[in-house]
C-alpha cells in the first residue's frame, strides 16, 4: 500500500466549496491520530483528534481549535467512536464560514464552529499513529 504517515499541504487552499476526503488504517498500536486544517500553524480553526487511548481519553474523538498559538481552545469530545486500531476508514470534512461537518464511518456527522469565519484555509495536516491511503481535495 502507498501510504504516508504524515502529510502536510501548505498553500494549497481549501476552499468552502471543497470537500476533502481521506482514507486512512491507524496503526495496529495506534495511541492518536489527527486532522488538522488552519490558516497557519499558529491558527488552526479545526483540529479533529482521534483519540484510541490518550491521557484520559479512551475511544473518543476530540474537536478543538487555536488561535494566536494559544492552547487548545473550545475543546469538544464525542465518544461516537467508529475507528479500529488497523481498519480502513474514510473522514469526509466539508466548511463554510459558520461551521466544519466532520463525517465519520457510520454515516455521522459531527459539527464544530468554524471560529474563523474564513471560507479558505492554507494548511491542512494529518499526523500522528495513522497511515494515509488516499487523500483528496474535491
Ligand atoms: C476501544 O475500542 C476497541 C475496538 O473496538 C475495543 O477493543 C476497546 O475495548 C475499547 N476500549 C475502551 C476503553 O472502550
Ligand atoms: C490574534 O492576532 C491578530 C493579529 O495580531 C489580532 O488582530 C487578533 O486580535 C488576535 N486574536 C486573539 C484572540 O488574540
Ligand atoms: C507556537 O507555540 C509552539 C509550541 O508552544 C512554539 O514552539 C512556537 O515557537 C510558537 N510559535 C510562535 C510564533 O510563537
Amino acid at each position: 500500500i502507498f501510504a504516508f504517515l504524515q502529510l502536510t499541504l501548505k498553500d494549497m487552499p481549501v476552499t468552502a466549496t471543497n470537500q476533502l476526503k481521506i482514507t486512512g488504517i491507524p496503526k495496529l498500536n495506534a495511541k492518536r491520530f489527527s486532522i488538522n486544517i488552519g490558516l497557519g500553524e499558529e491558527n488552526i480553526a479545526l483540529q479533529f483528534d482521534v483519540r484510541f487511548e490518550f491521557h484520559n481519553d479512551r475511544n473518543t474523538t476530540v474537536f478543538s481549535y487555536k488561535q494566536n498559538n494559544s492552547t487548545w481552545t473550545n475543546v469538544v469530545k464525542d465518544e461516537h467512536f467508529p475507528f479500529e486500531q488497523g481498519e480502513e476508514f474514510k473522514v469526509i470534512i466539508t466548511f463554510d464560514k459558520d461551521e466544519f461537518l466532520v463525517k465519520i464511518p457510520g454515516n455521522y456527522v459531527k459539527s464544530y464552529p468554524n471560529h474563523f469565519g474564513a471560507e479558505k484555509f492554507m494548511l491542512v495536516r494529518v499526523q500522528g499513529d495513522v497511515r494515509i491511503k488516499s487523500f483528496n481535495i474535491e
